[in-house]
């Protein structure tokens, strides 16, 4: 694990896109793995920015996005849809067909997730993987559990989970209860995975996915076992390391 801290925002984002597009000038046909969360956001940014000033091409990228809510219509204002097309695609010239995020909208969600496992399958390994982490060790929206399941699955959301996501809906009540996620093995069988967390918030569970015992209760821990992970922090998130 190559754990790098960041004095700002700006370095950490600049950091991890710099990762990100590197990728895509060593694999032109990269397949990259994609989250959304407030994290993600100034490192979208900084790969647009970049993008508009520089030489390098998404179009014959892959991406795949961790996971979407369950009812929300693929255009409402608060879906990973809509958040994955303000942030990134609608600023970057890669085909629409070439980006992929689970449908929560989808009339049989189980098969939703068949096909979307079908899909990652197609397109072989990914080969960069971007992750956030939520405060209770979920990754993608794979949340603290007794047993982790390997492929995309429908999964309850846990309060914390719906609290902390309340801040971009009206209500409590608007935040769906319920989401699309690849699993852990999904994420575990990147070739690379780039960790980005922020904030003095998030320190403890930093701490405890990185240092603490490899565990279902806290799905992060389980990144430990990769063999390929960079974890980028500002200083307030690796106040406990
Ligand atoms: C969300 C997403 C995760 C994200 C996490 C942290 O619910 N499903 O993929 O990593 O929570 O989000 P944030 O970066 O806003 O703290």
């Amino acid at each position: 694990m190559n754990i790098l801290t960041f004095d700002s925002d700006d370095k950490l984002n600049e950091a991890a896109a710099n990762i990100i597009i590197g990728q895509i000038q060593t694999t032109p046909r990269a397949v990259l793995g994609l989250a959304t969360g407030g994290t993600p956001v100034g490192i979208y940014k900084e790969i647009v920015r970049e993008f508009q000033r520089d030489m390098f091409s998404f179009r014959r990228v892959t991406t795949f996005n961790l996971d979407e809510y369950v009812g929300l219509p693929v255009d409402h204002s608060q879906s990973y849809h809509t958040y994955m097309r303000k942030h990134l695609f609608d600023h970057i010239d890669i085909p629409s067909s070439q980006c992929h995020i689970p449908d929560g909208h989808a009339p049989d969600l189980h098969e939703e997730c068949r096909r979307y496992d079908a899909l990652i399958e197609n397109a072989g390994q990914i080969d960069l993987q971007l992750l956030g982490l939520g405060h209770n060790g979920h990754i993608g929206f794979n949340e603290p559990a007794h047993a982790l399941i390997r492929g995309t699955h429908v999964v309850d959301l846990a309060e914390a989970t719906r609290e902390a996501n309340a801040r971009y809906f009206d209500a409590i009540d608007e935040v769906p209860r319920q989401a699309l996620t690849i699993g852990v093995g999904t994420i575990l069988k990147a070739k690379k995975i780039l960790l980005a967390v922020k904030g003095e918030d998030k320190a403890e569970i930093v701490e405890r996915a990185l240092k603490g015992p490899i565990t279902t209760d806290c799905p992060a821990s389980l990144l430990q076992t990769h063999p390929n992970l960079i974890v980028l922090l500002d200083s307030a998130a690796a106040r406990r390391m």
